[in-house]
């Protein structure tokens, strides 16, 4: 079941009466969610495209994927430009995917963040919350006493509304922990049987939309990032110039954490490795971690 519904309401016979797109309409596509969302859509993706889009092509009346192209770089409102977004992006993800990852944070990460009282970590490109909540519940587990909190971005504000409001699937929890399911979730009336997140676990995260392509900038740099399993969709000089921005986003001697499938090793950076999937700002001082 996809994460996120693409082709609800249409039904499957009227679907398929979009046409294939052609190569021509491919290419204007293929560089418009280049440009705008670093999305690298490589030759042989056609049949997959024209998958995700044509329920937006039918619903809008479009008479063909060229007409549908204009009115995506003429529609001011950026409404339809997100709408394409939502529809190419792979939202898929997972509670505690990657564990590796989490042992990582509860082996290296949460005794630096106890020497403080507070601080805020980065879900870059956080999908539908999974990741988010999966931190959240880890730091309340093992810092009960301690403020940290989760900053969540996405460039999908469809995806970010289905994180904040923290409500799974009851197939979607099975990665979940029974004693996180007992703490940190409430039943939901159903059918279908579903879970919602806590308000005190949801009060530790906030969410906002943020294009890692463009320019941004935070209040103070952070002491780790999870940036997983976005890169791989972007091409190589992208991969660059999102890492460029997300290291000086980082404190010195700041982690940040990529998929396993993203390996930075062909990219240019200033980063040094840690282990599989984790770089490390170089620190300025052994004890650099001032973020409290
Ligand atoms: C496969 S999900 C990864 C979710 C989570 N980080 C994980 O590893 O399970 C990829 C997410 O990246 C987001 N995304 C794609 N391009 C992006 C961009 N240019 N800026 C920010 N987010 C982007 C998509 O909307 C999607 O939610």
């Amino acid at each position: 079941m996809p994460l996120i519904s693409r082709n609800l309401e249409i039904p499957r016979g009227e679907l398929e009466s979009v046409p294939a797109l052609a190569p021509d309409e491919f290419e204007q596509l293929r560089r418009l969610a280049h440009r705008t969302f670093g999305l690298d859509l490589k030759p042989g993706k056609e049949e997959l495209v024209t998958a995700r889009l044509r329920r937006l092509v039918l619903s809008g009346g479009f008479g063909s994927y060229r007409d549908y192209y204009r009115h995506i770089v003429k529609d001011s409102t950026g409404e339809a430009l997100a709408a394409m977004i939502d529809a190419l992006a792979t939202n898929h993800t997972s509670f505690l995917r990657e564990p590796d990852h989490f042992d990582f944070v509860r082996q290296m990460v949460v005794p630096m963040l106890a020497r403080h009282e507070s601080s805020e970590i980065w879900s870059a490109a956080c999908s539908t919350g999974e990741e988010v909540w999966t931190l959240a519940c880890l730091f309340q587990d093992v810092l009960p006493a301690r403020k940290i909190r989760i900053c969540a971005t996405d460039i999908s504000r469809k995806a970010l509304h289905f994180a904040s409001q923290a409500r799974y699937p009851a197939e979607r929890c099975q990665g979940v922990p029974p004693a996180w399911l007992g703490r940190y979730f409430t039943p939901e009336p159903g059918p279908p049987k579903a879970y919602r997140v806590t308000p005190q676990i949801r009060s530790l995260a906030s969410f906002r939309r943020l294009n890692l392509l463009e320019t941004y900038g935070w209040p103070r740099p952070f002491p780790v990032i999870f940036c997983r399993n976005v890169m791989i969709y972007f091409d190589k000089p992208t991969q660059e110039r999102v890492v460029r921005q997300l290291t000086e986003s980082l404190e010195p001697g700041g982690y940040l954490l990529v998929g396993h499938a993203e390996s930075l090793t062909r990219v240019a950076h200033a980063l040094e490795y840690v282990r599989p999937a984790v770089y490390r700002k170089p620190a300025r001082r052994r004890d650099s971690w001032s973020r409290s």
